[in-house]
C-alpha cells in the first residue's frame, strides 16, 4: 500500500505527524509537499497528487488544507480523483463506504490532530460498499460529447 499526501501551510504540521502515523502501519508514504509555514498555493501540491493518484503510482491520497474546501475543489477537476471531505469519523468511514474517495481531505484549522488520525483511520479501515454506490460512482465523470 502507497499513499501520496500533501498540505499547504494550515495542514503541515497535521501531515509531518499523519506520515508517521501511517510509517507506522507499514504504509509507504509519498510527500508531495509542503514541508513549511510559509504560505503556499495548495494546487501547486494537489494537482501532482492527483496525477499520482490518477497514474497509479500512489494507491490513494490524503490532503489537508485550514478548510480543507481549496485541496477538494482541486483534486475533483481530475477525472481519476475522488476526494472526499470528512471533519468526523462517520463521514470518514462513509466517504469510502459510499463514495469510495481514492482521496481523503480534511480541514485542518478546524479539528484536532487527534481526530484527524482518527478520521484517517476510519477511511483507512472501511471498504467501499459496491452495489448501487458502484453505479452512482459510474455516473461522476463528466462525458465528453
Ligand atoms: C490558507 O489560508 C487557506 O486559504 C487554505 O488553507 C484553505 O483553507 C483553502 O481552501
Amino acid at each position: 500500500m502507497k499513499i501520496g499526501i500533501c498540505s499547504d501551510h494550515a495542514g503541515v504540521e497535521y501531515k509531518a505527524k499523519l506520515i508517521k502515523y501511517l510509517q507506522g502501519r507499514g504504509i509507504e508514504v509519498v510527500n508531495f509537499g509542503t514541508d513549511t509555514t510559509e504560505s503556499m498555493d495548495y494546487p501547486d501540491v494537489a494537482h501532482p497528487l492527483a496525477s499520482a493518484v490518477e497514474s497509479g503510482s500512489v494507491d490513494l491520497g490524503i490532503a489537508l488544507c485550514g478548510t480543507g474546501n481549496g485541496m477538494a475543489i482541486t483534486l475533483n477537476k481530475h477525472q481519476g480523483v475522488r476526494a472526499g471531505l470528512a471533519w468526523g469519523t462517520a463521514i470518514g468511514k462513509l466517504v469510502k463506504q459510499h463514495n469510495n474517495a481514492n482521496v481523503l481531505v480534511m480541514p485542518a484549522r478546524f479539528i484536532s490532530y487527534r481526530l484527524a488520525v482518527a478520521i484517517v483511520r476510519a477511511w483507512l479501515d472501511t471498504p467501499f460498499e459496491g452495489g448501487r454506490h458502484q453505479r452512482r460512482i459510474d455516473k461522476i465523470p463528466v462525458k465528453k460529447s
